[in-house]
């Protein structure tokens, strides 16, 4: 039930019995119905100030006036009251109405709720993760991959089409230097065995040398040109390379439960992007800059974009021009979005810009999802100086001092490693979708596995709370198998209007409005918020009341956990994190 669009109804019927004056429309009203954070100041509220000019009355008039008018009048069985304060029309809701309301809806979508199909029909397409090959996966590739992934679940479940792409980094100058390197020093089995960290030793080998050996720099820029030229000795070597950085980097996936749609890295557009010069020639766009080729953007008050460096190379603008229109040819997509670092803010600009200089009217739809830096608490994570973080190790670390502190909190629980990686994985995703995405993240151990903190264990520890009694009261109700149909709820309802159910229920029925917003803003940590919320507002309701005392009482109370842990399990889905039934 949309209360919004009730009470919006019924505030326009008496305005319009009050007065004959021309009413603003349904949506602006509803649009300025508040959810005041404390229930004492409404349920729901709305202002009249608007409607002092059209009405020519103080609001506080306009709002005694209507209240007294509705009090007048049949009142809905949903709701309660409805009092004038200082200028605000406050809405109290029937709680048992309420109650029946929350529960159905939840017990008919289950893993469903909170979905919509607002996007039925449409395609989204999210370039996110994208490490650089023959790299290690770092924590610098942490962001991305995490709001990528947040974002693709998020989208999915307003009914879109998501598309996930890898855009890996398979290409470039570094690639020569590691060929140049690899035959002269490396050997296959070797590397099969050592993996990235052998190719990486490699390309440091390589540096090392050509600071004395002048002839390695030229041979490795030979080996690009030979590898663009269709070199198959280069590109057999190349092509492995990349399974052995895929192999990698196809551990972290799984670890962090995602997959792709598409691996179309920057290599595939090797062939393809004198096609796209060609076109931004024939349409004028091209200026020559020092013996390169550019698009002007000082008109946008931007500089210059960068298509062919006066040896001919191309840029990484080119590339991703092309991609963009390949991307838009294959997906025709209704948005598409690029997950990087806010230090990338300035290429994105330009060549969104170039798209739309190039008349391409999607251009619009491209979005740049930006996000700050991670940062390590000083002095609290040790790392060698330069030497970058391992995804890897993060993840394993993570693990193991979740496992520590299990081993101390529930040493009898069944399967501990694999919940521990849940919630320690968990707590690292969680920690990284806490704030607004351009918000930089700090990194600490002790904060973020907080197990009472505003964490990711906490919520978890919440959700496996409310399993774990559930799982105890099994012998007398089975939710799992509930009949919902068939179920008097009313009688429940009636026994879940306390003030702690209430709030329970109360963010509940806003979980789906907060996916919206969390899509509409592409800001997956409105959800994570709402997911500290709703665990506290659990966490208070189970210390005040007594669950397994039997009778209606226990089964009205089991179903307000029933709710309560499927409604945490969607949210923590949605940001990629799983839910333990026991830790
Ligand atoms: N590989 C790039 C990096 O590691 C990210 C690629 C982002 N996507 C794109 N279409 N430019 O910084």
């Amino acid at each position: 039930m949309d209360y919004k669009k009730e009470i919006a109804e019924l505030i326009k019927n008496q305005l319009q019995t009050l007065s004959n004056a021309n009413l603003e429309e349904l949506t602006d009203l509803i649009d300025s119905i508040e959810q005041p954070a404390d229930p004492k100041m409404g349920h729901f509220s709305y202002p009249c100030f608007k409607l002092a000019k059209t009405l020519r009355k103080a609001p506080p008039i306009i709002a005694s006036e209507t209240a007294e008018s509705l009090l007048h009048g049949e009142i809905p069985p949903w709701l309660h009251s409805v009092e004038a304060v200082n200028g605000y029309l406050n809405f109290y809701l029937t709680r048992s109405f309420f109650a029946e309301n929350v529960l159905k809806s939840v017990l008919t979508q289950t893993a469903n709720y909170g979905s919509t199909n607002i996007g039925n029909g449409k395609t989204i397409l999210i370039d996110y993760s994208s490490p650089n090959i023959a790299k290690h996966f770092h924590v610098g590739h942490l962001g991305t991959t995490v709001i990528g992934h947040a974002l693709y679940n998020i989208f999915r479940f307003q009914g879109y089409e998501t598309i996930g792409i890898n855009y890996l980094g398979d290409w470039g100058t570094s690639f020569g230097k590691l060929l140049t390197a690899y035959l002269k020093w490396g050997k296959k089995e070797e590397i099969e065995q050592t993996g990235l960290a052998g190719l990486t030793d490699l390309y440091v080998k390589f540096h090392e040398e050509s600071e004395t050996d002048f002839s390695l720099e030229e041979t490795a820029r030979n080996w690009v040109v030979k590898m663009e030229n269709g070199d198959e000795e280069g590109l057999a070597i190349w092509r492995w390379i990349c399974q052995v950085s895929l192999q990698e980097y196809q551990k972290i996936y799984e670890m962090l439960g995602i997959t792709f749609e598409s691996y179309r890295g920057e290599s595939y557009y090797n062939d393809k992007m004198a096609a796209s010069v060609e076109e931004l020639r024939s349409k004028n766009l091209l200026t020559e800059s020092e013996g390169a080729l550019v698009v002007d953007l000082e008109d946008y008050k931007m500089p210059p974009c960068l298509i062919v460096r006066s040896d001919g190379g191309t840029l990484y603008a080119t590339r991703d021009i092309t991609a963009a229109c390949d991307r838009y040819n294959t997906y025709k997509f209704h948005k598409s979005l690029y997950v990087t670092g806010t230090e990338q803010k300035l290429h994105f600009s330009q060549f969104f810009k170039v798209l739309d200089l190039m008349g391409y009217s999607w251009a619009k739809d491209m979005v740049h999802i930006n996000y700050g830096l991670f940062i390590f608490e000083a002095g609290k994570m040790s790392t060698r100086k330069g030497q970058v973080i391992k995804m890897a190790d993060l993840l394993n670390e993570a693990t193991s001092k979740t496992l520590d502190i299990i081993q101390e909190k529930s040493p009898n629980l069944e399967n501990k490693e694999k919940v521990a990686e849940q919630v320690g994985i968990g707590a690292i995703i969680f920690n990284q979708l806490y704030n607004s995405r351009i918000k930089d993240v700090v990194f600490s151990w002790e904060r973020m596995l907080n197990f009472e903190g505003e964490t990711g264990p906490y919520v978890q520890y919440s959700h496996a709370r409310a399993c774990s009694v559930l799982e105890k009261a099994k012998s007398s109700t089975d939710f799992a198998n509930f009949d919902v149909f068939s179920t008097d709820f009313a009688k429940y309802a009636e026994i879940l209007t306390d003030d702690e159910s209430f709030d329970v229920l109360r963010l509940i029925y806003n979980f789906p409005d907060k996916v919206i917003e969390s899509a509409e803003k592409y800001e997956p940590f409105l959800i994570s918020r709402f997911l500290v919320a709703l665990a506290q507002a659990f966490n208070k309701f189970y210390n005040t009341h007594q669950i397994l005392i039997g009778g209606d009482k226990q089964e009205a109370r089991l179903l307000l956990l029933f709710v309560a842990k499927t409604v945490i399990a969607n949210g923590l889905s949605l940001l990629g994190i799983s839910a333990p039934l026991k830790m």
